[in-house]
């Protein structure tokens, strides 16, 4: 049935009340980054985030000999910090926008710090390529998956699995709601958080989706620290035995070698739950 058109016209008004889309390939212009808009565009807080997410993958882990992604690492909040912390070369990141990641080199790094990270460590991709040369010990996504699609998730998930090392770890936060909560509702936050709209909130069930349908497994690690309530999920690539069940091979046809593998059964038994 047709709408009538007032109901229609309120409702659009509210949405562009409430909403508005954000362009992730706006064009900084040197105005802008001189007036600190680069920094704005992450989220501010600039101290602070860049500083927990070093603070919280050393705990996890991380350590200066190690390979880093940082994806839709915008202008180097993180990097900032994570470029003293590794070794020379070993930060890699990307973005959608490629005068963010102009902005972070070329006015957050100092000049010592530009000498520890070659420019084409930097790469502005809309499509996540994240083919370095090189296997990735630890990935991280802050505020990413909060700003894009399932869709993109999956892509996502998918390219950066391509180039980490075989038991490389993906820390990515997200906005998290209660599996009861309704699929058409709105969460309560400063804008609201919505299915369909930036800024976005995910279930588990959508991030164990977008990992089952990718190769990896998704732990859910949950409060972090965030000071707007992200939480935070961790992304491995199944043991060996798993692995193989994933690929196909069901206990009964395992031949050779693979039928060997310690733990195929019990890792089909637990996939199949
Ligand atoms: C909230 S900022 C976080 C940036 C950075 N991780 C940090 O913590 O400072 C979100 C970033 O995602 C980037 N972005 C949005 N959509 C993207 C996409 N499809 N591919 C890659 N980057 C994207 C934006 O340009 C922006 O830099």
């Amino acid at each position: 049935m047709e709408q009538p058109e007032t109901e229609h016209r309120s409702l659009e008004a509210e949405k562009a009340a409430t909403y508005r889309p954000t362009d992730y390939e706006h064009e900084f212009t040197p105005a802008e980054i001189a007036r600190g808009s680069h920094r704005r565009r992450v989220g501010g807080m600039w101290r602070t985030m860049g500083e927990l997410q070093l603070r919280f993958l050393r705990s996890r882990g991380l350590r200066p000999e190690h390979r880093l992604l940082d994806v839709a690492c915008g202008a180097l909040r993180g990097g900032v910090r994570f470029v003293d912390y590794l070794e020379p070369g070993h930060y890699f990141g990307l973005d959608i926008n490629e005068s963010l990641l102009e902005a972070g080199y070329q006015h957050e790094l100092s000049a010592q710090q530009r000498e520890r990270l070659p420019r084409a460590n930097l790469r502005a991709t809309d499509r996540f390529e994240c083919d370095f040369g090189v296997a990735f010990d630890y990935a991280m996504a802050q505020s990413l998956f909060t700003h894009v699609s399932l869709n993109h998730i999956r892509l996502c998930l998918y390219r950066v699995g391509q180039a980490m090392a075989p038991d490389g770890r993906f820390f990515a936060t997200y906005f998290g709601a209660a599996g009861t909560h309704p699929v058409d509702g709105v969460l309560p936050a400063k804008k609201g958080l919505w299915t369909e709209r930036n800024p976005y909130f995910y279930y588990r069930s959508d991030l164990r989706w977008a990992a089952r349908c990718t190769g990896w497994q998704v732990r859910f690690v949950g409060d972090w620290g965030h000071p707007r309530g992200q939480l935070m999920a961790e992304f491995r690539r199944p043991t060996g035995a798993q692995r193989l069940v994933r690929e196909g091979m069901r206990p009964g046809a395992l031949r050779g070698t693979a039928r060997r593998v310690p733990g195929v059964e019990a890792a089909y038994r637990a996939l199949r739950r």
